[in-house]
């Protein structure tokens, strides 16, 4: 399909809380997901969210694999949700840096629950039931946010935990 323009912080369509999806199998679905794939590649993301390409839709893909560009960070499945739903599982918080394709260049420390599990379907609309934890649990907290409307600076806690990477890290390389 087609790698897409990444919208960026600013552009009103990453502040709408979007719609689900009412039909699942169908071309425009399955060319949608194609789009966030092949958009996420080409930037070399972990994951991205319908509303960053301009969709406003609740359709998240991500997927990490054991990577020397993510520091410390393990594997998460490759996966695609359809209207993802989150549950938080026990009370537990950590910090941790993220940074953002719609916002490039920035990374923010930022609080996230360590235990969750997510539901969502694919794309012909079989369920998908997943916990998580840790590294994973933060890019589907991620992600889901970005359905609704969240960028992650709204939710760091000491802003002067947010600058631009070559100035936070300089001389490690790492993704958005
Ligand atoms: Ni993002």
């Amino acid at each position: 399909m087609a790698v897409r323009l990444v919208r960026r912080m600013g552009d009103p369509v990453l502040l709408q809380v979007a719609l689900p999806v009412e039909r699942f199998g169908t071309p425009e679905l399955q060319g949608l997901v194609e789009d966030l794939f092949d958009t996420m590649a080409s930037l070399q993301g972990a994951g991205l969210a319908a509303p960053q390409i301009g969709v406003s839709c609740r359709v998240l893909v991500f997927g990490v694999e054991a990577n020397p560009r993510y520091p410390g960070a393990e594997a998460v499945p490759t996966t695609v949700l359809v209207n993802p739903e989150l549950e938080v599982l026990g009370s537990e918080e950590a910090e941790g840096w993220e940074g953002c394709l719609s916002v490039p260049g920035l990374r923010g420390l930022v609080p996230r629950h360590t235990h969750i599990r997510y539901r969502g379907y694919d794309v012909q609309g079989t369920p998908i039931v997943r916990e998580a934890r840790d590294f994973h649990a933060r890019v589907f907290q991620h992600e889901f946010d970005h359905l609704n409307g969240i960028l992650y600076p709204a939710r760091i806690r000491d802003l002067s935990a947010f600058g631009f990477e070559d100035v936070l890290f300089p001389g490690q390389t790492s993704v958005d």
